[in-house]
C-alpha cells in the first residue's frame, strides 16, 4: 500500500513510524515531511497547506490511503479534496474540523449538549468586549475564535492584562481574522490531562492518556512552547475519571456531532482540566497532539493502519484498540532561544541505537548529514515498565544526541512522578 502523511513536524514522524509496521505498507510519503524522516519516508516538497498540489500528488501517485495531521489542511477541508477525488482519508472533513477551527462553534456545542467546560462569553466586537472586561472575575481567560498557531490564549491575572489582550487580538487583529471574535472564559484551575480518541463518528475509543510540558522552562516557567515534552499514562487519569470522561465528555460529544451533521473521524484530543468539580474541557484539537503522539504511538499495540482505516470506514466498533501498560517519557530537544528568536542549521548527530526512539521535528539532510531547521528540533523518547525508568531512558537518549545551541527542561515527569508517589 502506499500512504501518504501530509505534516512534517515530530507527530508526523511518529505517526510514519507506527505505520511502517504494517507490512502491506510498501511506500510512506511525507508532504512536506522534514529531513530527519529521510530513512522513513519519501519527503515531498508541497506545504500541508497546499492542497490543490496535495490531491494532484495523491492522485498521480495512486495512493491508498492519506493521514492529513496539522489543524490547518484540516481546518481547509483537506480531507474533503481528497475524498472527493477518491482517496480515502484519516481524519475529520471541514465541517468537523471546525471543533478545533472556532472556540466559540466548541463553546457553543458544549453549552448546548451539556458537556462540562468553563463558564463564557462570546465577543465579536472590542468595546462591548472591553466594558465586559470591567467586572468580569479576575483572572480570565481571553481566546482568540481561530487558528493561531497555538498562542491564541491569553490568561490575564490583571484587568490591564485583559484589556491589552481584547486590544491586541481584535482592534490590532494580532491573529488576523481568528480575532474577529473571542470567547472570554472562567479560569479554571486542576492538573490537566491529555487524551487523543481514535472515532468513526459513533464509536470512541480513546488511547492512553499523557500529560504535555508547554512551557519552554523548567518548572513550567518560561513562555508558553508548542509542548516541550510528554508523559504517558498520566497519574491524574484514574479508572474513576476515566469512566466519568467517557460518559459525560466523550461519548456526549461524539454524539452532539453527529446530531449537528457534523459527523467526526479521525482522532479527537481532548484538552481536559480535572476541577474540585470534576473533568472540564479546556480545548477540543480536531487531530494528534504534538508531543503527545511521540508517548502515545509508542505505547499502541495494535496495528495503526487498521484502527485508522476503521475510522474511515465506520468500523472502529468491531477493531481492537490495545495499548500496552508500559510508560513513554519524551524530551523534546529545541533549539537555544526557542520559542522566541532562535539560530538553526547546526549538525544534529543521532547515534543508530536510539534513532528508533528518535522523532524529528525539523531538521534539513544534506549530503548524509542532519542540520537542525526550527525551534523544536526533535524528541528523545523512552519506553519502560515504570514511569520512573521511562523518565531516565528518555534522558538517556537525549543526552546521546549531539546538537549544539540547543536545550531541554530537566524535568519532563516531575510533575507525574509527584503526583503517582503522593497517591
Ligand atoms: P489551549 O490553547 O486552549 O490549550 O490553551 C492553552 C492553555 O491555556 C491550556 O493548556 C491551559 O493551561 C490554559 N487554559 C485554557 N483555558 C483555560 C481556562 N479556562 N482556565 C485555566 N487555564 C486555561
Ligand atoms: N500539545 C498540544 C497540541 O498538540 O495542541
Amino acid at each position: 500500500m502506499k500512504i501518504m502523511v501530509v505534516g512534517g513536524g515530530g507527530r508526523e514522524h511518529a505517526i510514519i513510524k507506527k505505520l511502517k509496521e504494517n507490512k502491506s505498507v510498501t511506500e510512506i510519503y511525507a508532504l512536506p515531511g522534514n529531513g530527519g524522516m529521510h530513512a522513513d519516508a519519501v519527503c515531498v516538497p508541497i506545504g500541508a497547506k497546499d492542497i490543490p498540489a496535495i490531491v494532484d500528488f495523491a492522485k498521480g501517485n495512486e495512493i491508498d490511503y492519506a493521514v492529513v495531521a496539522p489543524d490547518d489542511p484540516l481546518v481547509l477541508g483537506c480531507v474533503d479534496e481528497l475524498e472527493k477525488a477518491g482517496i480515502p482519508c484519516f481524519g475529520p472533513r471541514a465541517n468537523a474540523a471546525i471543533i478545533e477551527g472556532s472556540k466559540v462553534f466548541s463553546k457553543n456545542l458544549m453549552k448546548k449538549y451539556g458537556i462540562p467546560t468553563a463558564k463564557y462569553e462570546v465577543f465579536s466586537n472590542d468595546a462591548e468586549a472591553l466594558s465586559y472586561l470591567e467586572k468580569a472575575p479576575i483572572p480570565t481567560v481571553i481566546k482568540a475564535d481561530g487558528l493561531a498557531l497555538g498562542k491564541g490564549v491569553i490568561i490575564a491575572a490583571t484587568r490591564e492584562e485583559a484589556y491589552d489582550a481584547v486590544k491586541s487580538i481584535m482592534t490590532d487583529k494580532k491573529f488576523g481574522n481568528s480575532g474577529n471574535s473571542i470567547v472570554v472564559e472562567e479560569f479554571l484551575t486542576g492538573p490537566e490531562v491529555s487524551v487523543l480518541a481514535f472515532t468513526d463518528g459513533k464509536t470512541v475509543k480513546p488511547m492512553v492518556s499523557s500529560m504535555d510540558h508547554k512551557r519552554a522552562k523548567d518548572g513550567d516557567k518560561g513562555l508558553n512552547t508548542g509542548g516541550m515534552g510528554t508523559v504517558a499514562p498520566n497519574p491524574y487519569y484514574t479508572a474513576d475519571i476515566a469512566d466519568e470522561c467517557m460518559k459525560k465528555i466523550f461519548m456526549p460529544t461524539i454524539e452532539a456531532m453527529k446530531k449537528e451533521g457534523r459527523e467526526f473521524h479521525g482522532c479527537l484530543y481532548f484538552g481536559l482540566m480535572i476541577t474540585k468539580d470534576g473533568p472540564k474541557v479546556i480545548e477540543y484539537n480536531c487531530r494528534f497532539g504534538d508531543p503527545e503522539t511521540q508517548v502515545v504511538l509508542p505505547l499502541l499495540e495494535s496495528d495503526l493502519l487498521t484502527v485508522m482505516q476503521s475510522t474511515t470506514n465506520g468500523t472502529l466498533d468491531s477493531c481492537e484498540v490495545r495499548f500496552s501498560d508500559k510508560h513513554a517519557c519524551c524530551v523534546v530537544v529545541a533549539s537555544d532561544g526557542y520559542p522566541e528568536k532562535y539560530e538553526s542549521g547546526f549538525e544534529i548527530e543521532i547515534p543508530d541505537e536510539i534513532k528508533p526512539s528518535v522523532y524529528v521535528a525539523g531538521a534539513k539532510y544534506e549530503n548524509g548529514k542532519l542540520y537542525s531547521s526550527s525551534g523544536r528540533v526533535l524528541g528523545a523518547v523512552g519506553v519502560a515498565d515504570t514511569l520512573e525508568s521511562a523518565i531516565s531512558e528518555a534522558y538517556k537518549k537525549a543526552e546521546k544526541i549531539k546538537l549544539k545551541n540547543a536545550f531541554y527542561r530537566k524535568d519532563i515527569g516531575k510533575k507525574a512522578l509527584m503526583a503517582k508517589t503522593g497517591e
